[in-house]
């Protein structure tokens, strides 16, 4: 049954807490300290997590493509914490992600998922992420990658911009 995940903005002091969500999520594979800090100034409002009472049991990490402003985004990254998996954390991080790319005029999302990556493939297939090509070989293990993709539902404009009023956020 899906609980009532509160997402907000991450904050530096979140980040022991998301190193042991992406230990338990990645194990060999998992992102350091400096990258995910990194990513809190980089992505600001699009680093997120996800916290039931005044634990946070999730998080993650999209950015706005460089060079296409309002067009583009990718999604980074994201964990649940094992304990809380199949409650809805993810899908509150998704919703609130996609709410916020919206405002900001963003056309598209793009991700890339281990190819035996069941779980996160039916994650994304209920979100109606669809399949654009398969990356052979695209991470350490030696794994291939699918790289998926979901139109945001607003129009492009010639320069790239999407049509309709600017994004007040
Ligand atoms: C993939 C992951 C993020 C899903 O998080 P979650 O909080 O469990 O997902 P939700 O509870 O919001 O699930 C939403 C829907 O996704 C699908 N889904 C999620 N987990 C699933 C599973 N284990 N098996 C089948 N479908 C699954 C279902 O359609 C589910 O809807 P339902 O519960 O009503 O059937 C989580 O399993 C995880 O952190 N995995 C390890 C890290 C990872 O793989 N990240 C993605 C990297 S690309």
């Amino acid at each position: 049954m899906n609980q009532r995940f509160v997402v907000r903005r991450v904050g530096r002091r979140d980040l022991d807490r998301i190193l042991e969500i992406e230990a338990a999520s990645f194990g060999a594979d998992a992102y350091d300290r400096n990258l995910f800090a990194e990513y809190t100034h980089k992505c600001g409002g699009l680093f997120l997590v996800a916290e039931l009472g005044t634990k946070v049991c999730a998080y993650s990490i999209a950015a706005i493509s460089p060079g296409r402003p309002g067009k583009r985004a990718e999604l980074i990254s994201m964990a649940v914490a094992p304990a809380f998996r199949r409650k809805g954390a993810a899908s509150a991080l998704m919703d609130s992600t996609l709410r916020r790319l919206r405002r900001r005029g963003v056309a598209r999302i793009a991700l890339m998922v281990k190819v035996t990556n069941q779980r996160a493939r039916d994650f994304y297939a209920k979100y109606g992420f669809r399949k654009l090509r398969r990356v052979a070989g695209y991470y350490e293990d030696g794994a291939d990658g699918l790289s998926l993709a979901k139109d945001l539902g607003q129009k492009v404009g010639q320069a790239g911009y999407p049509l309709g009023p600017p994004a007040n956020s």
